[in-house]
């Protein structure tokens, strides 16, 4: 047993110091990245299923698209929301474009609802803001009523 030992110390503090060495030249965003080891895309298979964390518990939506509804989703969207977002590009945040393809609809009426939280303590808020360089997901006030009409919105996208 004892002749174990010494190597054994020995790969210790060979991979401790390895641990300890810094470059100065680190950008905040590899310190962030550091810290949550996970991309965006191994964080998005991980999570397809996760509701988020607000008032929204998770739901199923129906097939087809409530016309009525989307609309006034799109006149809520054009309101108070297309200052940081485009539908068809990547602006200060992310395209809704396919949203529903990568995200929980639970998880997208709680962002909407519950931002400043989500971008505390989810894993994918949390990695969202990183990717969109620390500028967080504004909260708008909105109701859930039309919050579910954004997001039948974002379905005709
Ligand atoms: C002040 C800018 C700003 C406004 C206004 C804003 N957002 Fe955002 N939103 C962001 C940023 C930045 C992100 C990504 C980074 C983060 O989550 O902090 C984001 C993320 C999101 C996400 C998650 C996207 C994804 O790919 O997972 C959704 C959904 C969203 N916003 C919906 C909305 C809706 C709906 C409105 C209007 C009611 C709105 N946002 C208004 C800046 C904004």
């Amino acid at each position: 047993m004892k002749k174990l030992v010494y190597p054994i110390i020995g790969l210790l503090l060979l991979f401790s110091a390895c641990g300890s060495e810094k470059s100065s030249s680190e950008s905040v965003k590899d310190k962030y990245a550091k810290k949550a080891p996970k991309s965006l895309a191994e964080l998005e298979k991980e999570y397809q299923k996760y509701n988020g964390i607000g008032p929204v518990a998770a739901f199923e939506i129906p097939a087809d698209i409530d016309q009525t509804k989307a609309e006034e989703g799109k006149t809520i969207f054009e309101s108070k929301c297309t200052a940081c977002h485009k539908v068809n590009k990547k602006f200060i945040g992310p395209s809704p474009k396919d949203i529903l393809k990568r995200r929980n609809p639970a998880w997208v009426m709680n962002m909407i609802l519950n931002p400043d939280e989500m971008v505390q303590k989810d894993p994918l808020a949390k990695q969202l803001l990183i990717e969109f360089n620390g500028s967080p997901m504004a909260n708008q006030n909105l109701t859930e009523d039309e919050a579910r009409a954004v997001l039948e919105y974002f379905r005709t996208l």
